[in-house]
């Protein structure tokens, strides 16, 4: 069974809700086919609502950005999976790059949640991948590896076959380098085959492995070329309906 795409926009800490949902009525109409790729919208914790209300009866579907897994507890500032669901969110991003590397978020924790996602039927978009520092010393795979074993740890090899997993250089994200799409494919092409290895050929060939790391209009289609790259995690360009549009449609 070939794996369908899926494009999910991490829009970070930006739109107020009714940018939001402007963005939403533009982008909808730009859709060419709709039954080609999934699309998630991944707003900040107070636009949740209003995609939510926006994207009704559309194709779209919206995932929160983080999460605790407590389901509620004394922890103020965080948003439980519970809260996610309730607001109509699908999917969560888990252990993105920036909340490792300003939040102090561990391998430990991207695995708490993920289980915790699990339990609460959420899909979880886990994000892994190398520092600058780590890729010129030759660590990639080392890297790679230590996320990915930590983060399934416990992980039943069934429910981790609808996760996503975003491999997203450090180095590329925000910085308008991209990795080539050949260095991706054989990241991706590794990662696939640890996957393989901690939770078995069933989940990692229908696991959908996305790329990220400044993806653009201009080499969306280069890197969706790469049999082993099966969608994109968007971030600045996913935040101009238009340039997510072309993405979306390549
Ligand atoms: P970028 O961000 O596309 O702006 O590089 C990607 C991400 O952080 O998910």
């Amino acid at each position: 069974m070939p794996r369908k795409p899926l494009i999910a926009a991490n829009w970070k800490m930006y739109k107020v809700p009714a940018q939001a949902e402007e963005f939403v009525k533009k982008f909808l109409p730009l859709i060419e086919d709709k039954d080609r790729a999934e699309i998630v919208i991944c707003p900040s914790a107070t636009s949740l609502a209003a995609v939510v209300a926006a994207v009704q009866g559309s194709v779209l579907a919206v995932g929160g950005q983080n999460m605790h897994w407590a389901e509620e507890g004394a922890y103020t500032g965080e948003t439980s999976p519970l809260m996610l669901k309730a607001v109509g969110a699908t999917h969560v991003i888990i252990g993105h790059s920036e909340r490792r590397q300003y939040f102090g978020e561990t391998d430990e924790m991207v695995n708490h949640k993920i289980l915790s996602a699990v339990k609460n039927e959420l899909t979880p978009i886990i994000c892994v991948g190398e520092t600058l520092e780590e890729r010129e010393a030759n660590k990639t795979e080392e890297v790679l590896l230590r996320q990915c074993q930590i983060a399934f740890k416990a992980v039943e090899p069934e429910a981790a076959e609808n996760f996503i997993i975003a491999y997203e250089p450090v180095w590329a994200i925000g910085t308008g380098r991209t990795a080539t799409p050949e260095m991706a494919g054989l990241a991706h092409f590794y990662i696939r085959s640890q996957v393989a290895r901690l939770l078995g050929r069933k989940a990692a060939d229908s696991m959908r492995i996305l790329y990220g790391g400044s993806v653009k209009p201009d080499n969306a289609s280069a890197l969706a070329n790469q049999p082993e790259i099966d969608g994109a995690l968007v971030g600045g360009a996913s935040l101009d309906p238009v340039s997510f549009a072309k993405i979306v449609n390549y």
